[in-house]
């Protein structure tokens, strides 16, 4: 991992204009699930950590929009670029990570060019549904799935995609390996945000409601509410909740059983996800799921 950052750092140096470099220095590469993911799939070689350090540049653009999308101050357990250097810094920078990305990505084959572009203009468009799905409370569950499969598992399906172009494997396959892994990367997160505290994750916790955004575990709750409290957890919506309200919310999620089935989805998904690669016999690509499904952040 430490080969891509220098990579990345690389890429950015090239452009020349300190400033940048002194803001990217600022921003914590994270875990890097998509270039784990993506090679273990294709071995190391010059050609693999480059395209992982072009995905993780495209991730970080997203991230650093993300967070001037969401007003979010704090990021991987530091402030985040938008509240140490102002939103329009923030902005820019993305602006630099994600075309520098692109630049790079043009000098490989258009297969490999098609397949990663293609992903982040649905990234980008999963944004969109996030934000426009946070304008009222949401119940539908398909809504949900069709947003955190374009926000957050096409980019992971693409980087499995390209893993297995370069090792010369059956890319379908794969793909469902990745869109599994993905929906149910997203899935914990969300599942997270309600059970773990803000130390822990990094970041405030119980942000999703606050922000809009009724995620699987809301919507399995909702569904199980008598009609008082349907009322009640919609009361809260989009609120800054006190500590008595989430206690409350986190009392009925383990009440009607709606943390343990967002659990439930996001263990199917992970064995749907290994079972479409078993024949492949790839090694790490089980404990990649295993590891996904029981973080802590
Ligand atoms: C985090 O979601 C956000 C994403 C996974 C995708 C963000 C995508 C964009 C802003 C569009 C693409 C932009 C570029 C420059 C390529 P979250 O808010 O649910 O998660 P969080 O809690 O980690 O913020
Ligand atoms: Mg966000």
């Amino acid at each position: 991992m430490e080969k891509i950052d220098l990579i990345m750092k690389n890429f950015i140096a090239e452009l020349g204009y300190e400033p940048a470099n002194a803001m990217f220095a600022r921003i914590n590469s994270g875990k890097k699930l998509r270039s784990k993911l993506l090679l273990k799939i294709a071995g190391e070689s010059e050609q693999s950590l480059k395209i992982c350090a072009i995905i993780e540049l495209i991730h970080l653009a997203s991230l650093l929009h993300d967070d001037v999308i969401d007003d979010a101050d704090t990021r991987r357990g530091s402030p985040s670029i938008n509240a140490s250097f102002g939103t329009k810094n923030a902005v820019m920078l993305g602006d630099i990570l994600y075309s520098k990305g692109f630049y790079e990505l043009s000098k490989f084959p258009h297969e490999i060019a098609g397949e990663i572009s293609g992903a982040v203009s649905k990234l980008s468009v999963g944004e969109m549904m996030d934000v426009d799905l946070s304008a009222k409370f949401n119940e539908d569950k398909s809504a949900y799935e069709t947003m955190i499969y374009y926000k957050t598992a096409v980019l992971i399906e693409a980087a499995a995609a390209v893993g297995a172009m370069l090792a010369g494997l059956e890319v379908s396959n794969f793909k469902i390996y990745g869109k599994n892994l993905g929906l149910a990367f997203q899935i914990i997160d969300d599942i997270l945000d309600v059970t773990q505290d803000a130390a822990t994750l990094g970041k405030p916790n119980f942000s999703d409601f606050k922000e809009g955004k009724t995620t699987l575990p809301y919507i399995y709750l909702y569904e199980s509410l008598s009609e008082v409290d349907k009322e009640k957890l919609k009361s809260l919506f989009k609120k800054d909740l006190s500590e008595t309200e989430r206690g409350w919310v986190r009392a009925k999620m383990n009440e009607t059983g709606a943390i343990k089935k967002s659990i439930e989805a996001a263990k199917n998904l992970g064995e749907q996800a290994i079972k479409s690669v078993e024949k492949f016999n790839v090694d790490g690509l089980e404990s990649i799921v295993k590891s996904m499904i029981d973080r802590e952040f």
